[in-house]
Order: structure tokens, then sequence, then C-alpha cells
């Protein structure tokens, strides 16, 4: 038994609510357990500075950052570090697969992630925000980005972890991304060393719960939005 009571297998619990700020074109407050996020998108629009856009295609421009009362202990320093720079590229590489890019030409598409609340996991929860984001927005996509984090802590391999198990001594932590129709990864990142067994494992527990979050990305969606 975890800490929080949870199976290895389990997702903390999830709670999601959509166009949760007004002047946005689409936004969603994304919560797994003391994670939590705000994600905003806005566009397509011209792209500034000009010379960065595409012609034949549009640029995803993601914003990753963490308010400075969302950490424990002492408050973070507040704006952009390169962690949150590294994250922003991350969270844009693992959606950018999922729009149909092509449909906005000589645009841009602007998606700001806020953390309000860190305890681990708060890519993932960026991830899974700011595709719900660009749905609610009318994007063009070809599939949901669903996203969690697993691992191994004190011998076991568990389903998204929390910080205080990220902290333990034989930690391994994978964040992963995937379009779960195709079944395609979009993001895999890993911090620890794990065999090939190990790996193998962690991998296949992701796609289990990647699959129990589509299923609840899903329901939100349709009880919001029609023709998904
Ligand atoms: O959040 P995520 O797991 O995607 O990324 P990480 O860099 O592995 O950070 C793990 C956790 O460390 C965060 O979720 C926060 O709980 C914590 N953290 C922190 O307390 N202060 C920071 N400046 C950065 C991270």
């Amino acid at each position: 038994m975890r800490l929080d009571k949870r199976a290895d297998d389990q997702l903390r619990p999830i709670k999601i609510q959509l166009n949760v700020i007004k002047q946005a074109l689409g936004s969603c407050y994304f919560e797994m357990g003391k994670t939590r996020v705000i994600a905003a998108t806005y566009g397509p629009q011209e792209v500034h500075p000009k010379h960065i856009e595409e012609s034949d295609k549009c640029i995803l421009m993601c914003n990753y950052n963490m308010l400075p009362f969302s950490v424990d202990g002492n408050r973070k320093k507040p704006g952009y570090d390169r962690r949150s720079v590294e994250i922003s590229k991350v969270v844009r590489e693992a959606l950018e697969p999922a729009v149909f890019t092509e449909e906005y030409p000589r645009c841009a598409i602007n998606i700001d992630m806020q953390i309000i609340q860190a305890d681990a996991g708060t890519r993932v929860a960026a991830i899974n925000a700011t595709s719900l984001c660009l749905c609610c927005a009318g994007i063009a996509m070809r599939d949901i980005v669903v996203s969690v984090a697993v691992g191994r802590a004190n011998k076991k391999i568990l389903v998204d972890l929390t910080k205080q198990e990220e902290d333990a001594d034989d930690a391994i932590d994978m964040p992963i991304a995937i379009m779960p129709r195709e079944k395609k990864i979009t993001l895999l990142q890993m911090d620890g060393i794990a065999s090939i067994d190990e790996i193998k494992e962690i991998i296949n527990k992701s796609f289990i719960a990647c699959d129990e979050l589509s299923k609840i990305h899903r329901a939100v969606l349709n009880k919001n939005i029609s023709n998904i």
C-alpha cells in the first residue's frame, strides 16, 4: 500500500474543468492529486516575431511556468528558468504530432501553462491540460494526447508517482505521452537507471494508465463539447 493508500497501478484522483478562462479560446484546469495546472490557448493568430513563422504550418508556442507558491518549502524564484524552457519544449513536441498544423499556415497557436501546485508530474499534467485546451479551442486534431509518469520507488513499479515517491533513493521516473488511437508515443523521458525488464514494465503500465486517462478525457469532452 502506498502512503496515499493507492494501489501500485492506480492514478491519483483526476479533476478536470474546461473553459475556466473567459478570454481564452480554450482553457482547462487539470488536477492529478496535489498537482494542479491551468492551461489556456490563444490563436491561431499572427506570429511574433514574424521571422519565425512557417509558410506551410502553424507553430505551437508553449510556455510552461511554475508559480512561486506552487512548491513545498521555500517559495520558488519567480519567472522562467532552464527547467521551464525544457518543459515548454517537450510539451510542444508531445502535442505537435496530434495537431493538423498544416491547417493553419503562417500562424501561431499560443499555449500558456501555469503550475499552481506541484507534487511531481507537472509536465504530464501540463500535457493533459493543453491537449484538452486545444480540443476546447476547436483546433483540428488527429487525436487527443494523454500523459502519465510511471516509475520505480522502494523497489516497486508505481503509476503516477508523487514527489515523496520520486524522492526515494532508488527512484526512476518516466514521463510518457501517448496518442491513444494510434498508440503512438509522443514523449518519453527518464530519470534514473532501469533494467530493460523494468523499462518494458513501465511502458506497459503507462499504456494501461493512458488508456484509462483517455477515457476520462473523452468523457469530459463529450459532456462539454459535441462532435468529439
Ligand atoms: O514536475 P515534473 O515531475 O514533470 O518535473 P521534475 O523536474 O522531475 O520535478 C519533480 C517535482 O519536483 C515537481 O513536480 C515539484 O514537485 C518539485 N520541484 C520543486 O519542488 N521545485 C522546483 N523548482 C522544481 C521542481
